[in-house]
């Protein structure tokens, strides 16, 4: 945290000075590929998109949320800039190009898409809610991005006016490449999307390449979080309370016994170190989503809240966001300790009747992974009704109107 906050100046009062300082932490992290990116965060002006936080706040290389629900729910802001860079990278706008945004929010985004089609491409962006589109219509106006369309409806539905479109960026956690999108992007287009590989809200950054009419093909998956879709496309979510403040999201279609696995932290945490070394630096961030695809078990994720943590009732590695096996009553999950300065050893913390058989299985999988690091998923896209006999070898995720299958 410590880098993060130390990155902006906050002394400074010049957004220029803060804008380049940002710019130096997301080159520092490596995020820019192409110098139109980095140079289209250099010129919009963030902080007029976001006139009720104070000028650091938002240079700050970290979200801000503007909309809450009644809940605390959020259900609007800014993304991480990092994330942004990380996305516009894997969208790869040319001048010229139709873009589609979906999740306008503040508008920001857009003004960076703007930046990078040039006075002679498209940008329309959508937004749900209609108090946010007229505010990011009216910062875009301000600033100078008046030719982009912001339109409030749901982008489940696309925007057949304008289509088709070189790119469509979806920037709200999606649970399905809808039709609209399928229908709206041109064939060779890109379509970015932070898409939910998993009930329990696992969700890769996917940029898939519009082949022909009936395939998309993505290779690209950076680790990201993101407020989820509402509308037409709205996704499910399931949890079982396993403790005051320990919460296991699992799949939408999974039917755990709930009531033994509600009994299992009852049982001795019992832990396994497996030797496996995994460097600081170590490009291992899909081994979650690896996991829940390789396994015969169920895969859930641990939210942990601080108290449980402090007592040390559950202790999951932060880096893999809680990856959890469970099966009947038993549940394992992702730890590790430290080996020296730039390395961790992985282990798995066991609770149940079966923690040791349990244990030895998802040991055998993390050696199965290990094998094959680094592990990157490669994603494959059908629309409805096109599966036939042509999916290829991988897991397969069938959602209503697409057919995802995750290979490595
Ligand atoms: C994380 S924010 C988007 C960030 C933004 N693009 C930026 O420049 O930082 C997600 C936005 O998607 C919007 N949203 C959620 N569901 C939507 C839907 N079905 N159609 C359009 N917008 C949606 C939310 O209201 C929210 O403003």
């Amino acid at each position: 945290m410590a880098v993060i906050t130390d990155a902006i100046d906050t002394s400074t009062d010049d957004p220029q000075q803060l804008r380049d300082d940002l710019v130096a932490f997301i080159d520092g992290l490596g995020t820019f590929r192409t110098p139109a990116v980095r140079d289209a965060f250099r010129t919009v002006p963030r902080h007029r998109f976001l006139p009720d936080v104070d000028l650091p706040t938002a240079y700050t290389p970290q979200p801000v949320v503007t909309k809450r629900a009644e809940d605390g729910t959020a259900l609007s802001s800014a993304s991480s800039p990092n994330v942004v860079a990380t996305m516009l990278e894997q969208l790869n706008v040319q001048p010229g190009h139709r873009v589609l945004e979906i999740g306008a929010a503040t508008g920001i985004n857009a003004a960076l898409i703007a930046e990078l089609t040039g006075p002679s491409g498209t940008v329309v962006t959508i937004e749900l809610d209609d108090d946010l589109a007229a505010r990011a219509r009216t910062s875009l106006t301000a600033t100078g991005y008046d030719q982009i369309e912001v339109i409030c409806a749901d982008g489940a539905l696309g925007y057949p006016t304008r289509a088709p479109y070189d790119r469509i960026i979806v920037t709200a956690g999606a649970w399905d490449l809808v039709t609209a999108w399928w229908d709206q992007l041109a064939i060779g287009g890109r379509l970015v999307v932070p898409l939910r590989l998993h009930g329990s809200g696992l969700t890769r950054s996917l940029a898939f390449d519009r082949e022909d009419l009936d395939r998309m093909l993505s290779t690209s998956a950076a680790v990201c979080g993101f407020v989820p879709m509402r509308g037409a496309a709205e996704m499910g979510e399931r949890h079982v309370r396993l403790a005051d403040d320990v919460i296991l999201k699992i799949d939408v279609d999974d039917r755990p016994d709930e009531a033994a696995l509600a009994q299992t932290l009852a049982y001795p945490a019992c832990e396994y170190w497996t030797s496996l070394p995994v460097r600081h630096d170590e490009p291992a961030q899909h081994l979650d989503l690896w996991l829940a695809t390789n396994t015969s078990a169920c895969f859930g994720r641990l939210a942990v809240g601080p108290a449980a943590r402090t007592l040390g009732l559950v202790t999951p590695a932060v880096r893999w966001a809680g990856a959890a096996l469970y099966d009947g009553g038993t549940i394992a999950y992702l730890v590790s300790r430290t080996l020296d300065d730039d390395t961790d050893e992985l282990g798995i913390v066991a609770h149940g009747p079966q923690h040791s058989k349990f244990a030895a299985q998802t040991d055998d999988l993390l050696r199965r992974w290990n094998s094959k690091r680094p592990a990157q998923p490669t994603v494959t896209a059908q629309p409805a009704g096109t599966y036939g006999d042509h999916s290829g070898p991988g897991t397969a995720i069938t959602r209503s109107d697409t057919r995802l299958t995750i290979s490595w």
